[in-house]
């Protein structure tokens, strides 16, 4: 990978001021920038990326260090992902991610330390609960210590809740609650803090935007389990709110989303808004009606979380339509349009156009109240 120079990155944007947009060009969005907008009101906006997106498109590259103050790897992190065998981890994605952002003067979400989605499969194999432990600790105080002070915030444990599962504290019956019980959380959570004292500290989690029984029941298990890391004095700074929104799927209320921010806050952590998509697979096929279906989502929930001022960080999953999950159609198929076409979930197009969501995106913003950085 060749990192792009600022000079560099000040002269492709210049010469795309001045040139047509074709596709393979970044349109000159209107200025200023989302991350400028966004630092004007004390709130760091980034998006995740993937090393092949840095590594082999100039294009895309310049964009990203235009549009974003941060980037967080959307999957060169995970455990399963870096791990090839019991107790063996290959650091080279992650540290060309981490240097990629130090390069460019990019902030760095650590995402993630522990995913019981996303944990390799050794791990299962591992019997007895002192090797779980000892692995666990392993796995953090490596990631922890390896980058630290680079790191703005770490997800520690991605998604530990499932009140589903029909446990009292709402805790995800799944891998390491298996292996060490309900304590893994603090576990993981003392061990991050001692091997990076600066980085944030965050609980990220899904399912807590619309206005269901099952989002309610994962609001409240939020709640519970942030008063009670608090309550115990297991070191947590910021609670994600993961927000992988759709047109039309599920019913929305802006008065349960903003309550819950209310009372998130309440219990003094930061918030943050980290994996921001949203899909169209209930949209009709026509792109200018799509996206403007899209836009409104991005509109309707931005004005509810960015109107609570510990929301400090706004992370969307992807920047351009040329890069989504749920274009590459790798999971979560009820997203997926069932007509071929393309879908249009993120700020930019494939071409890197401006699309109306960003707009959405940016006035969002503007008409947040500011708030102190954190
Ligand atoms: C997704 C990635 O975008 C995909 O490339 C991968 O196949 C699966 O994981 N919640 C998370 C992210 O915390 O890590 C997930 O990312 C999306 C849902």
């Amino acid at each position: 990978m060749r990192a792009i120079s600022r000079r560099e990155v000040l002269a492709g944007t210049l010469a795309l001021a001045l040139a047509t947009p074709a596709r393979g060009d970044v349109e000159p969005s209107p200025a200023p920038a989302l991350k400028t907008l966004a630092a004007q009101r004390g709130i760091l906006y980034g998006s995740c990326a993937a090393y092949t997106q840095i590594a082999a498109e100039d294009d895309f590259t310049v964009l990203l260090a235009r549009e974003c103050g941060l980037i967080v790897p959307e999957n060169e992190m995970k455990w399963a992902e870096m791990s090839p065998g019991a107790g063996l981890e290959d650091f080279r994605r992650p540290d060309q991610m981490v240097d990629f952002a130090d390069a460019h003067g990019l902030h760095f979400r650590g995402h993630n330390m522990l995913w019981y989605w996303r944990t390799p499969s050794w791990f299962f194999e591992l019997h007895d609960r002192k090797s779980s432990e000892q692995a666990i600790l392993k796995r953090v105080d490596e990631m922890g210590r390896r980058y630290r002070g680079r790191i703005h915030s770490w997800d520690v444990v991605n998604e530990p809740l499932n009140p589903q599962d029909g446990r009292p504290d709402g805790l995800r019956k799944a891998v390491f609650l298996d292996a060490i019980g309900p304590d893994y959380l603090a576990l993981a959570h003392h061990a991050a803090r001692a091997a990076d004292p600066a980085a944030r500290l965050v609980v990220n989690e899904y399912d807590v935007e619309y206005d269901t029984p099952e989002q309610d029941d994962k609001r409240l298990a939020s709640l519970h389990l942030i008063e009670a890391m608090k309550k115990a004095g297991t070191p947590v700074d910021a609670f994600g709110v993961q927000a992988h929104l759709s047109v039309d799927r599920l019913p929305f209320s802006a008065r349960k989303l903003r309550r819950f921010l209310s009372e998130m806050a309440d219990l003094e952590v930061a918030i943050q808004i980290t994996e921001l998509d949203v899909t169209d697979e209930n949209a009709p096929a026509a792109t200018s009606e799509r996206d403007r279906l899209v836009a409104d989502q991005y509109a309707r929930f931005l004005e509810v979380a960015l109107d609570e001022k510990a929301v400090k960080l706004l992370t969307c999953w992807g920047l351009s339509d040329r890069h989504s999950w749920i274009v590459r159609h790798e999971t979560n198929d009820q997203k997926w349009r069932r007509d071929g076409l393309a879908s249009r979930p993120l700020p930019f197009d494939d071409a890197l156009m401006a699309k109306p969501a960003w707009a959405a995106i940016a006035e969002a913003l503007k008409a947040a109240p500011p708030r102190d950085p954190g």
